[in-house]
């Protein structure tokens, strides 16, 4: 039966199992625990260790850990398409299995603002491109109101479309921090070789990523610097969606990107 069954329906079954209290499987054979526990009494558990540590040790034994690996994979792409089959190769991120495809990027490389999303959702997936569901559709409406658009002919007013991690995760749960320190190393590197003159990060991952703060309440509307660039957090689109007061702070964010953009020029 489980044949038929998708990556994510099993996922569902298991976690609907642990909400019902289940929290370990019946194997063919019984095991009487009386004679296990006089046996070999059990070791205190280590402490768990932090997300960086984690990303790095998963893999220990088989050389180097995993942003270890993505450093050096990274670093080793000379251009985007390199860098796009570079993460195509690496294997130590899960959620790679359960994802259809992975989500590189949109838009024109080279162009003067570069955003960063999140990660993709269900039409991502499917469509191996970023921000096309209703999020992306209000981020594009939301560019084009300041000039903006993926698809413009001349440079000066195209925008290049990324997010902090390629694959989907599942039931669109958040990035975790492992996940996001693991993928780190690409992001610079895409970044590096996309030169944008300015990031736009859109919500907490691509700051807890690129800025390490989250809040982005707080860190909206206010330019930083983030990987030797200028660097203007806002609202995600998916938040203004479930939040449409929020679109008023957006809509100043957005100016003062065109006008930022307006002084540079
Ligand atoms: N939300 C994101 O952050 N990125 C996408 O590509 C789609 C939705």
């Amino acid at each position: 039966m489980t044949e038929s069954l998708t990556y994510h329906e099993l996922r569902l079954c298991l976690e609907w199992q642990v909400e019902l209290g289940i929290d370990e499987a019946i194997s063919e054979t019984p095991v009487n625990r009386y004679e296990l526990a006089a046996q070999a009494p059990r070791p205190a558990a280590p402490a768990a260790p932090a997300p960086a540590a984690r990303a790095e040790s998963a893999s220990a034994g088989t050389g180097a850990g995993p942003a270890e690996t993505a450093r050096a994979a990274a670093a080793a792409a000379p251009d985007l398409e390199s860098l796009r089959a570079a993460l195509a190769a690496y294997e130590h991120c899960e959620l790679k299995k359960g994802a259809k495809s992975l989500v590189f990027a949109d838009g024109r490389p080279g162009a003067r603002v570069m955003i960063i999303g999140e990660a993709p959702g269900r039409d991502e997936d499917r469509m191996g491109r970023p921000f096309v569901g209703r999020a992306g559709q209000l981020l594009d409406r939301m560019l084009g109101a300041i000039g903006l658009s993926r698809a413009a002919p001349d440079i000066g007013s195209a925008v290049y479309i990324t997010n902090v991690l390629p694959w989907r995760p599942p039931q669109n749960r958040d990035p975790k921090p492992d996940e996001i320190a693991m993928l780190l190393p690409f992001l610079e590197r895409h970044v590096e070789l996309a030169k944008p003159e300015v990031l736009v990060l859109m919500g907490n991952a691509a700051c807890q990523c690129v800025l390490q703060a989250r809040g982005i309440t707080r860190l909206r509307g206010t330019w930083t610097q983030g990987f030797g660039l200028p660097v203007l957090p806002m609202f995600h689109p998916a938040y203004l969606l479930r939040n449409p007061h929020a679109k008023r702070e957006a809509w100043a964010d957005l100016l003062d990107l065109a006008a930022h953009l307006e002084t540079k020029r």
